[in-house]
């Protein structure tokens, strides 16, 4: 086995996004406060404290956005912190925050090249059409899709582009106390 091949299997990439229940993972107008909490709804539901949300985040090791998502994040108030970041884009960017790099090209080279080598925890955080690359040319591990309980009617669709069927193995529910459900799933075997 090369050291790629080697360092290719240790690293995991995780997909994440928060649809709502009809399938959309934003707003025409970008708005996000339908991704917010309304309380507790949901008593057999679960909750975390922020000591254990924290634990959670720092075991990421790079986040991986596309540039539109990172437009929004930066819009928002930057939510990542000081952990390291890849933006993919093929535009010139200024330069940006320490933790923040830009990448253009293939992205099996950023994965097996520029991530593997560094990072195990990947965090693929959106949007839809960086996502939507990434399944199409299987480099996704696991799939966090968390579901908002709300109808948006309209927006962006989470994965809108033609990807080919495939049944992926379901790992684990956690429904949240206030209503919304995180489901994981593995990728199926090559
Ligand atoms: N609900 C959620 O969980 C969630 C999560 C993330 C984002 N969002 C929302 O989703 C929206 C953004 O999603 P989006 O689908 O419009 O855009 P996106 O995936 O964030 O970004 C698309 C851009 O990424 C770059 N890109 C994608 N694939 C590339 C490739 N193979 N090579 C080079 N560059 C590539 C291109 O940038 P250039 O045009 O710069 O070359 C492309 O225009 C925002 O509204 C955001 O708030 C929601």
């Amino acid at each position: 086995m090369s050291p790629s091949e080697g360092n290719a299997k240790r690293r995991s990439i995780t997909l994440h996004m928060v649809s709502s229940l009809d399938g959309f993972i934003a707003k025409k107008d970008n708005s996000v406060s339908w991704l917010e909490s309304t309380g507790s709804v949901y008593e057999a539901g679960v909750s975390i404290s922020e000591e254990e949300a924290r634990a959670f985040v720092k075991a990421i090791d790079c986040y991986v956005l596309g540039s539109r998502t990172y437009e929004h994040a930066l819009e928002l108030g930057w939510p990542y912190g000081d952990t390291p970041a890849v933006v993919v884009t093929a535009r010139e960017w200024p330069p940006a925050r320490k933790s923040v790099e830009f990448y253009s090209g293939d992205l099996k080279t950023l994965v097996d090249v520029k991530l593997a080598p560094r990072y195990r925890n990947i965090w693929l955080v959106g949007g839809a059409m960086l996502c939507q690359r990434f399944l199409e040319v299987g480099l996704v591990d696991e799939i966090k899709l968390t579901i908002a309980p709300v109808l948006l009617g309209e927006g962006l669709r989470l994965f809108a582009g033609s990807l080919t069927e495939k049944r992926w193995n379901l790992n684990n529910v956690v429904a949240y106390k206030n209503g919304f459900v995180e489901l994981s799933y593995s990728a199926p075997p090559a």
